[in-house]
């Protein structure tokens, strides 16, 4: 029983040194190799793959294949099909994924061209005539919001079942 109190009391003693601790420390500096901030991805200048880690891939996935149950379609061997029906090509570029990320127009064409690749994410399912992206059509088109996402996007769909296309975007698995 004394044990008991004198535990609890050195306890009570101890707290707000505990506590103490949790104040910021005025003298702390960064960690080393962190002192400056750092670089907007716009400028940070990485390779077209880790654009896509860092901005797409938290939905998509690290290969495409993207999360039904996050309503996330799947891009792998799937996405070169929206080139294939009009008004496709827009979209692509329109959803807020990729119009709204922080990348710049040209780092966002070559991330479309990057999906675009036959061994890439779009696969066997890029039309033959692919025509890349350039980062001015990319600036046109990604300043024009889109204002019924699901209802373009099921339009396009519906185009593409008319031309026979299976729709495997892994959203009706
Ligand atoms: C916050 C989650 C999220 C992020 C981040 C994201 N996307 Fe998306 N993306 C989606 C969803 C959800 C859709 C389906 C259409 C919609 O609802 O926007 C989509 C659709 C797309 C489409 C059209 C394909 C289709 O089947 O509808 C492309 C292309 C695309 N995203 C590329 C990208 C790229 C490239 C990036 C990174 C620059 C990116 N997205 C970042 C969630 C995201």
């Amino acid at each position: 029983m004394r044990h008991l109190l004198i535990l609890s009391l050195a306890g009570l003693l101890i707290t707000p040194q505990v506590h103490a601790r949790a104040i910021p420390n005025p003298n702390q500096r960064h960690a080393p190799g962190n002192e400056e901030a750092q670089k907007p991805i716009a400028e940070a200048n990485y390779s077209v793959g880790v654009n896509y880690q860092l901005q797409c891939a938290g939905c998509h996935l690290g290969d495409g294949s993207g999360s039904a149950a996050n309503d996330t379609p799947r891009m792998k061997g799937f996405v070169g099909n929206f080139l294939k029906v009009p008004g496709g090509r827009e979209f692509l570029v329109r959803v807020p994924g990729m119009s709204q990320s922080a990348l710049n127009n040209a780092q966002l064409a070559d991330l479309l061209n990057w999906l675009m690749r036959e061994d890439g994410m779009a696969g066997k399912s890029v039309p033959a005539n692919y025509q890349p992206y350039s980062a001015d059509e990319v600036a046109t088109l990604r300043a024009r919001t889109m204002l019924n996402l699901p209802g373009t996007r099921g339009d396009l769909i519906k185009a593409m079942r008319a031309q026979g296309i299976a729709i495997d975007d892994g959203m009706n698995d």
